[in-house]
């Protein structure tokens, strides 16, 4: 992409690397040795594996088997039977079934094909290996042991239920070499604090490439021309021209960019913050009382295939009684299907033409608004060229298309969602109106 143009303020922040407290209870070792005894730089040193928010914890009930996949492998997420969270790979290692179609009965995983059960203790001693107890064998004991579920380290913190994806499940998570600390994407690491906030959540599915999604939350621009219309803010529309004074700050785990009126008595308009490989925070003000705050989970499913998850945190209206009265979480969720709604024409275009090579140097010439965006392709193309992550589960036009073509959760373009968030809203709105209409009536 063309770096002409770009001229906006450039400041830039190094801080030193905290402590690592490992929140991995499960006997995965944590050693971000690697990042630790780099130099900190202005260059951000996590690249495409690492730490991704693949579920919300909300959204995880136990029993629930949670199938998703990241960069084209398939991959459950649920709970055992001590409620902690297991990632694994969706293969029997059987006969290599998936386990669509199986089922989780006492916390146990059990295939559908020839219903062999996975514990993730059972008869085993080491509680990070998921063992077969079920196939019934002459030599049983020895194939018992032999027998492990790929998965990949897992664990439950602030809500979400986070993965560290290297690309290369493993039968035994203590066996993980983990080169990057969760603690670099956590809210609290950037002064938030969630316990004060309040928060909805939705869960929307795109057909297109993920990093795309993550340049759309990182381009100013596109919230007045795109999302005028839907987001209530009166300085928010296609008739509002304005300009910043745009200040970028890099360290070695984020990119910040912040966003100031060039009129100083109207102060800051934005604030967003791109944490590799998936995350974005959008706020207001300082952190730790910003009165709202935006964290976006993008993650790559497959080719042509990404998710987001999108967390508002408020300081206001945080009262349950009040807010279930004026609808608040049905009408958020409105506002967030409209949003992307809205992106997502754009988002699917936009994917085709840069995978046809349209969307070169030469081609596109970037604003200096868009120098967020830029630095984000600066990270992209290296982290991509030194992970190569979509070579490790690479799909071909032969490929079975199975799992592209499993209902994702909410694209667009079925509106299911959407259908019945409307309902939602109208009967609630019926409810609120015959309640005090049938009080009345029963009085007379
Ligand atoms: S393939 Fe799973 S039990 Fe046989
Ligand atoms: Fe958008």
């Amino acid at each position: 992409m063309s770096k002409q143009g770009l001229n906006s303020n450039n400041s830039t922040a190094v801080t030193s690397q905290s402590s690592v407290n490992s929140p991995l209870g499960q006997g995965v070792k944590e050693t971000p040795g690697t990042q630790i005894s780099r130099q900190p730089t202005n260059q951000l040193s996590n690249g495409l594996l690492g730490w991704y928010a693949a579920c919300s914890t909300q959204s995880l009930k136990k029993g629930d088997l949670h199938f998703f996949s990241m960069y084209n492998e398939p991959l459950i997420i649920y709970r055992d039977q001590e409620n902690r969270v297991r990632c694994l790979k969706d293969l029997c290692p059987h006969r290599g079934a998936s386990f669509q179609g199986g089922k989780l009965e006492n916390g146990e995983l059990v295939c559908p094909y020839h219903g062999a059960r996975f514990s993730s203790n059972g008869d085993c001693t080491n509680l990070d290996r998921i063992t077969c107890h079920h196939i019934v064998d002459s030599n049983y004991n020895n194939y018992a042991k032999k027998i492990h579920l790929y998965q990949y380290p897992c664990i439950e913190k602030g809500g979400y239920v986070y993965i560290y994806y290297s690309g290369k499940a493993q039968t035994n998570v203590q066996e993980f070499d983990i080169k990057t600390t969760l603690e670099d994407s956590l809210p609290e690491s950037y002064g938030f604090k969630p316990e004060e906030y309040s928060f909805e959540e939705v869960c929307v599915d795109f057909k297109c490439d993920w990093a795309r999604i993550i340049e759309n939350h990182l381009d100013i621009l596109h919230i007045f021309w795109v999302h005028g219309d839907t987001i209530p803010d009166k300085d928010v529309n296609r008739n509002v021209i304005t300009s910043f004074n745009q200040k970028i700050t890099r360290d070695y785990r984020h990119i910040e960019s912040k966003y100031n009126h060039k009129d100083k008595s109207k102060g800051e308009f934005i604030t967003l913050k791109f944490v590799p490989p998936g995350r974005v925070f959008i706020y207001k003000g300082d952190p730790k009382s910003a009165r709202y705050v935006q964290v976006l989970d993008h993650i790559p499913l497959g080719n042509n295939r990404a998710r987001v998850i999108v967390r508002h945190y408020r300081k206001f209206l945080q009262n349950k009684v009040f807010t279930s009265l004026v609808m608040f979480q049905s009408l958020q969720h409105r506002i967030f299907y409209k949003v992307f709604s809205e992106d997502y024409l754009i988002l699917k275009t936009q994917t085709y033409n840069e995978q046809m090579g349209y969307i070169q140097k030469d081609n596109v010439k970037l604003l200096g608004e868009d120098k967020m965006v830029q630095y984000y392709w600066d990270w992209l193309q290296n982290a991509l060229k030194e992970d190569k992550p979509w070579d490790l589960h690479a799909t071909t036009a032969t490929t079975n298309t199975v799992y592209n073509d499993m209902p994702m959760i909410y694209p667009p373009e079925n509106n299911k969602l959407a259908q019945q968030n409307s309902n939602r809203i109208n009967r609630q709105i019926l409810t609120r109106l015959l309640l005090p209409l049938t009080l009345l009536l029963i009085l007379l």
